[in-house]
């Protein structure tokens, strides 16, 4: 069985919490796709060339608590405003939502370039200031030392790169579900979409 769930949105909206939990309760695998992004970041940070850096990833070897840093996460962003990394990139995010047993995968493309004929496309979305008082919250729970004012201008700048970028933009596919989590808790995220793709398989 194939079935596929693009799981799109900006920086901090819950889609990684989100993608995880349904990925659980249906039993699908789940590729978090901005650790592709954040390792070739983190490989030109080190001074490596961003397109050798991409050929040369390896998925399953990415330390995936070494890339969650504020730093790494605008390199990413950076390098995700070029078309070669992204196009590097493809093959391997395709390889995976078509996969036996159902995928889902979640980043900023997944619905409108990666995986256009998802089964599922869900937009997750929320203000910046409730995203950047998350991420905030994240951070400073991990001992980093930052400012809130901080975060939600680093939020800002990222979804800035990440809409205005001339490839793969971040944008909601025409046919995605959006699901604004601004006032919402987790619990009521994740049974929201669990609601919608319940809906969608058994349409299908
Ligand atoms: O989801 P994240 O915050 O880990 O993503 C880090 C950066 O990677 C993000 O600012 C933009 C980029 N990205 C992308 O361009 N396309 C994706 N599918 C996923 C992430």
């Amino acid at each position: 069985m194939k079935f596929t769930i693009a799981i799109d949105g900006p920086a901090a909206a819950g889609k990684g919490t989100l993608s995880k939990a349904v990925a659980n309760h249906f039993g699908f695998a789940h590729l978090d796709t901005g650790l592709l992004y954040r390792a070739v970041g983190a490989a030109v940070l080190a001074g490596q060339d961003p397109h050798e850096a991409a050929r040369n990833l390896d998925p399953t070897t990415m330390n995936t608590t070494a890339l969650r840093t504020p730093e790494v996460a605008q390199a990413a962003s950076k390098v995700a405003a070029d078309a070669k990394v992204r196009a590097i990139l493809l093959d391997f995010q395709r390889a995976f939502a078509t996969r036996a047993g159902g995928a889902v995968l979640d980043g900023r493309d997944i619905g409108t370039v990666i995986c256009p004929d998802a089964h599922v496309k869900l937009f997750v979305t929320a203000s910046p200031e409730v995203r950047a008082h998350r991420r905030f919250l994240e951070l400073t729970s991990k001992g980093m030392d930052v400012s809130l004012e901080t975060v939600l201008a680093d939020v800002k700048a990222r979804d800035a790169r990440d809409r205005d970028r001339a490839t793969a933009p971040l944008v909601a596919a025409d046919d995605a579900i959006l699901i604004d989590t601004s006032d919402m808790d987790i619990e009521t995220a994740v049974q929201n979409a669990i609601d919608v793709i319940n809906q969608k398989r058994g349409t299908i």
